[in-house]
């Protein structure tokens, strides 16, 4: 059966739009996993952190993207924080391909900083910024792929991931 394909990367590097957009393409299912928590949820992200914190809202991802990661042959956008999760990563080696959409920090910090639908950002610096995606940048690596998509516009970069997934 088809693997999945999981888009990772940080916020802001355009996982749900790009995955969209594929999966009405190849006329596949898109979970967006973000969007999974707050319909079920009936909350949204901003509001899940603010009410019940980041620890409760890092549960609950675990628990809907690993749900989500079983099923076969659908396009997946995991929230920034889900990749760091071992379980979760764990899960995506099982049955689906994963492709990191990687950004240089000075193309991708103007998009997310001082974002108000981004809770985990909302505070940070631009320094910290730049750490966190430092940081996390080693875990996106473990991903099986990797696109630089600095200097690719929208059509490339669903072009490569298509190359990837159809190969
Ligand atoms: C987060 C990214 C967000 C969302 C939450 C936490 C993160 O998803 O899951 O705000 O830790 O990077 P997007 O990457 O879709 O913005």
């Amino acid at each position: 059966m088809k693997k999945n394909l999981v888009l990772i990367g940080m916020m802001g590097s355009g996982k749900s739009t790009i995955g969209r957009i594929l999966a009405k393409n190849s006329k596949k299912k898109f979970y967006d996993i973000d969007k999974v928590i707050e319909k079920e949820n009936g909350m949204k992200i901003s509001e899940i952190f603010k009410k019940k914190g980041e620890n409760f809202f890092r549960e609950i991802e675990e628990k809907f993207s690993i749900q989500i990661l079983k099923s076969y042959g659908n396009i997946i956008a995991l929230g920034g924080g889900a990749y760091l999760n071992d379980k979760i990563r764990s899960e995506i080696k099982i049955n689906s391909i994963s492709v990191w959409l990687k950004w240089s920090a000075n193309l991708l910090i103007p998009r997310i900083l001082n974002s108000k639908t981004r809770p985990l950002v909302y505070k940070l610096s631009e320094k910290d910024l730049m750490k966190l995606i430092d940081t996390r940048s080693k875990v996106y690596s473990k991903a099986d792929y990797k696109i630089n998509c600095d200097k690719l516009n929208k059509n490339e970069i669903l072009k490569k991931i298509l190359d990837i997934y159809n190969k």
